[in-house]
């Protein structure tokens, strides 16, 4: 069996809707079925945790009955759609960006190292839609998320499997043990939408 799974659902309105919970407890329940945990007819349930302050109602998320059997979980979600990540293998993250949206925002210069800037004007906007939801990916894995500045990050962009090439964040560079990547299938919403899942190697 596969130690990254991830599943998506469609929902309008994203985290606004008032289905967003319920939505995203089903994709959970889904994705920790299909890994093989029995939660004993229990929906999963979700707690975070912040590395940077301790609290507990923002954060990592994860589900204790998985956590205690091995598996980490990842969220996401646009306006759109949410995704969750399951991993087997280490402590996972995901991301996923409208294409459009990332061409609406000013991206590049807080997501884009200065090195990675250089080449910014020939990339295309889908190029940087991709370096986006893998950096944001690869931070949420870790736990630190946006509180550690993606620009400080290096990915080398080019395969399917990217490895970290340098790292500013809190302790060594983290370690890819798998990554999914995914262009979403135009029947979830918005056409050209992303998907990326990491898991870290245990330490
Ligand atoms: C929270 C954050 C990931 C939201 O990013 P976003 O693009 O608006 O939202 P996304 O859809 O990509 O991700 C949202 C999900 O990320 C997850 N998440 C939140 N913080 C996370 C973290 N530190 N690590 C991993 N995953 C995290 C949550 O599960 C959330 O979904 P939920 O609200 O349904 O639980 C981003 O703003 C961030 O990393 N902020 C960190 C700031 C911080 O920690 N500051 C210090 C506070 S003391």
């Amino acid at each position: 069996m596969s130690t990254l799974l991830v599943r998506v659902a469609a929902l309008p309105g994203g985290r606004t809707s008032p289905a967003y919970r319920d939505v995203r407890t089903a994709l959970l329940d889904s994705v920790l079925t299909a890994a093989g945990l029995d939660l004993g007819g229990a929906v999963a349930v979700l707690r975070r945790r912040c590395l940077t302050c301790g609290g507990t109602d923002h954060g990592k998320p994860e589900v204790p009955a998985a956590l205690a059997a091995g598996w980490h979980i990842g969220v996401a979600h646009t306006a759109t759609r949410v995704v969750v990540a399951a991993s087997g293998a280490g402590p996972c993250g995901v991301d996923v960006e409208d294409v459009d949206a990332v061409a609406r925002a000013p991206v590049a210069p807080v997501l884009l190292a200065p090195e990675e800037r250089a080449d910014a004007g020939a990339e295309s906007v889908e190029r940087l839609a991709r370096t986006w939801v893998r950096k944001e990916a690869l931070l949420k894995a870790v736990g630190h998320g946006l509180a550690v500045d993606p620009a400080s990050v290096v990915l080398d962009g080019e395969q399917r499997a990217p490895r970290v090439v340098r790292w500013a964040g809190p302790g060594r560079a983290p370690v890819p043990a798998a990554w999914v990547e995914d262009d979403l299938p135009a029947t979830l919403g918005v056409p050209r939408a992303l998907v990326s899942a990491v898991a870290l190697r245990a330490p």
